[in-house]
């Protein structure tokens, strides 16, 4: 089945939904899925970076699945821009009848979303964003990462912003719409404060690479150099711990540490005193892109936008709730 879309348009009357015929996918729904064919889902997921990305990857698995009307073709790029475009130019090879990215980066996405768009395969976009004009998909469902950041940046100012602080930031991927609109909202936040960046630097979403770039910190400046650290998410906050530790300091308390996600061993750490604050990033996702995938190929209209709700954690706030989260 394949129905003719129109960039996130509501169609109504004759021009709701075209039936072109050449679908690949024909098995008949097990039932909850809205429709009585099955609806082949092309994901074209980051790859495995952090344990954010392990919980995203399990809510859409557990959101497109046969009981729910979907055949899911699921693709991790293991964090290579370029081998994420393939995966999606395999998807519309193949027929599929909608597509769901999380693009690594911002930028490049506008030749291989114009081939969706001829091949009239509707695209949503899940978890980031891309730098492409708004027609080339049809929705995105996730995190308000400039909020995030602002947030994150708000506490760093209230903390530390009265007292010159030498700050170090590990920055997520290099180009990803999170790293860009964290940096920002943080930015905003402290401007006028006396928190200075001493240094910045990808980590790339992952533990070893927040370990990685905090021991050249470490080295340059020294536990007693460095008074503050800005992660851009848990798993690179939890490296920065292993770094710290491994130098004789007290993570948490020699150097404080900010960062973005809640999930569960981040969470962990903030209530161990390792960490001093967590901005949430919601990652259980995959029911809104599985609404909006259904939504946008019946023409139904969507949001452009869809944003989940994020909240933040202090070390007290953490032990009230991390034995009942679900990530
Ligand atoms: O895009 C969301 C970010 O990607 C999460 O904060 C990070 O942990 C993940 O890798």
């Amino acid at each position: 089945m394949k129905k003719k879309f129109l960039a996130g348009v509501a169609l109504v009357g004759a021009l709701a939904l075209v039936t072109t015929g050449c679908g690949n996918s024909s098995d008949d729904a097990a039932g909850g899925g809205g429709g009585d064919k099955t609806i082949k889902v092309g994901f074209a997921q980051t790859g495995s970076e952090s344990g954010w990305r392990s919980a995203n990857t399990e809510s859409m698995k557990k959101a497109f699945t046969k009981d729910k009307g979907f055949d899911l073709v699921f693709n991790a790029a293991d964090n290579d821009p370029a081998a994420q475009i393939a995966a999606v130019r395999s998807f519309i090879s193949q027929g599929v009848d909608a597509i769901v990215i999380a693009p690594i980066v911002s930028d490049g996405w506008d030749d291989v979303l114009n081939e969706a768009k001829t091949a009239k395969i509707p695209v949503v976009l899940e978890d980031r964003t891309t730098s492409s004009a708004d027609d080339l998909y049809a929705s995105w469902v996730g995190d308000d990462f400039k909020k995030e950041g602002e947030t994150a940046g708000k506490w760093a100012a209230e903390q530390y912003g009265g007292k010159a602080t030498n700050m170090v930031v590990l920055e997520g991927t290099t180009g990803s719409a999170p790293a860009n609109d964290r940096a920002a909202g943080f930015g905003d936040a402290v401007k006028g404060t006396q928190i200075k960046t001493i240094a910045s630097q990808t980590g790339d979403f992952t533990r070893d690479g927040g370990k990685k770039v905090m021991e050249g910190f470490l080295q340059k400046y020294g536990v007693k150099g460095i008074n503050l650290v800005f992660a851009h998410n848990d798993d690179m906050a939890l490296g920065a711990i292993e770094a710290i530790e491994a130098a004789g300091g007290k993570p948490g308390t020699d150097i404080n540490i900010v960062s973005i996600d809640g999930v569960h061993d981040g969470m962990q750490a903030l209530v161990d005193g390792k960490i001093n604050y967590i901005v949430e990033c919601n990652p259980l996702l995959g029911d809104q892109a599985a609404d909006l995938v259904k939504k946008v190929l019946a023409g139904t209209t969507v949001e452009k936008k869809n944003f989940a709700t994020d909240g933040a954690f202090t070390q007290e706030q953490a032990k009230a709730v991390i034995a009942t989260r679900a990530y």
